[in-house]
């Protein structure tokens, strides 16, 4: 279904195509900072406490369920327990928190419920009972399986303890994914078919698949700036990014997203939400949401300082510093910047109903003249794997 855009972006109707409605919950603390990593997330020396800080989350939630109401309110398709490190929490707050999002939106039957983990022997320790509090689905920050790379990435666990993480994750969960980091300094196309061939021996129905990025502000910035490590080129990066398309394809979990790759069905049906536009509240410090209301699409982010969010979620019920309306042309852009991401593409009538006007077609034939960018007999447009490589640019013509 399309959904009808008034003139100011509003959409007449819910679009069935957007994947459900899901629930995010940040978890903002981690045990140790990694130098590569810029996401909101924070070390607490002195120990956090975790069951006030799920009351603080619980609360945020049931700010977000009134402020939808009734008619607004729909099962949640995922829940989502992201960080940070989640396999930090106590289980009892995950059993909580599940309970809540099921006493105040319902879930879907074959409701998503995901769990971000380290692979420590502590963060693996709590697997068994984090299935038993409803999780059904956990991500495993594996990284690489070399153990020098694990040093450089400054990593707390091994080779060996992911290994026996990822072991644990399939025992306990019918869903299993994990997260590599590749494109790492002086990384041969050899050297990373190997270590992503073992690691397709290892895994379930998904696959993370990230190119190292070097986030401004990070110790890794600071390191690549005074030059004690050079990333790959683009040249480079290209030929490790052929052999994941190449490896993760013979072995059946081709790429359905830019950096995320499935066997037909275990696609993570959060993203895919995300990706689509769909609706999700989010709730913890730094989290953020997209909401249909009766005025429109509305975006929501929340304090990023933890200790600040929850006094804000004690004192007013919710820790929100975002709440706006997204106009027309804001939500045709992010459409296309989510969107294209996906190897499905993008319905290009979709986007005209959401900005308001179609997209240029002379931009559409110069891409595809170019080999960046396809047009499916269906109509949809998708980024070829010519465009991948330079998305950010492909989406910026076409927005533009
Ligand atoms: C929130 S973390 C996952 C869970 C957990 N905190 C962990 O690290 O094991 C999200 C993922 O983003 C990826 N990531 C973070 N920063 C990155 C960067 N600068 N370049 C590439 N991947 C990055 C890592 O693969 C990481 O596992
Ligand atoms: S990569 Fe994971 S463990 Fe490392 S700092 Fe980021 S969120 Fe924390």
């Amino acid at each position: 279904m399309i959904e009808a855009a008034k003139a100011d972006g509003t959409l007449d109707r819910r679009s069935s195509d957007d994947g459900g409605f899901a629930v995010y919950i940040h978890w903002p603390f981690c045990a140790a900072r990694c130098p590569y990593c810029d996401f909101n997330t924070h070390v607490r020396h002195g120990g956090v406490d975790a069951l006030g800080f799920a009351a603080a989350l619980e609360r945020e939630l049931e700010y977000f369920a009134e402020r939808m109401g009734d008619a607004a309110r729909r099962p949640a398709a995922s829940i989502f327990f992201g960080g940070g490190t989640p396999s930090l929490m106590p289980p009892q707050a995950v059993s909580q928190l599940i309970g809540a999002v099921r006493r105040l939106w319902g879930v879907t039957r074959n409701v998503e419920i995901t769990l971000e983990a380290n692979p420590t022997s502590v963060d693996a320790g709590r697997f068994r009972e984090f299935s038993e509090a409803g999780v059904n689905r956990v991500s495993v920050g594996v990284q690489s399986l070399v153990d020098e790379e694990l040093k450089f990435l400054g990593r707390r666990h091994n080779r060996a303890d992911a290994i026996r993480a990822i072991e644990i994750a399939h025992r306990h969960f019918p869903r299993v994914s994990f997260d590599m980091i590749y494109a790492r300094p002086g990384q041969t196309p050899d050297a990373w078919h190997g270590e992503l061939a073992e690691a397709l021996t290892l895994a379930g129905e998904h696959l993370s698949l990230y190119q190292l990025t070097i986030e401004p502000d990070t110790p890794f910035a600071r390191m690549h700036q005074a030059g004690r490590f050079i990333v790959p080129d683009s040249d480079a990066a290209r030929a490790l990014y052929d052999v994941t398309q190449d490896l993760t394809s013979s072995a059946g979990l081709p790429a359905y997203e830019i950096s995320n790759h499935a066997r037909p069905g275990g696609e993570c049906r959060h993203n895919l939400v995300y990706w689509s536009c769909g609706d999700f509240v989010g709730v913890g410090p730094g989290a953020h949401g997209r909401l249909s209301e009766a005025h429109g699409r509305t975006a929501t982010a929340t304090e990023t300082m933890p200790e600040a969010w929850r006094r804000l979620v004690e004192t007013r019920g919710h820790g929100l510093k975002i709440d706006e309306p997204l106009d027309a042309v804001e939500q045709g852009d992010e459409y296309l910047v989510m969107g294209l991401r996906l190897a499905s593409g993008i319905d290009p009538q979709r986007y005209a109903a959401l900005c308001g006007r179609p997209i240029d077609a002379d931009r559409i034939a110069e891409l595809a003249g170019d080999g960046l960018l396809a047009e499916d007999p269906d109509g949809r447009l998708r980024v070829t794997s010519d465009g991948f490589p330079v998305l950010n640019a492909v989406v910026a013509d076409l927005a533009a």
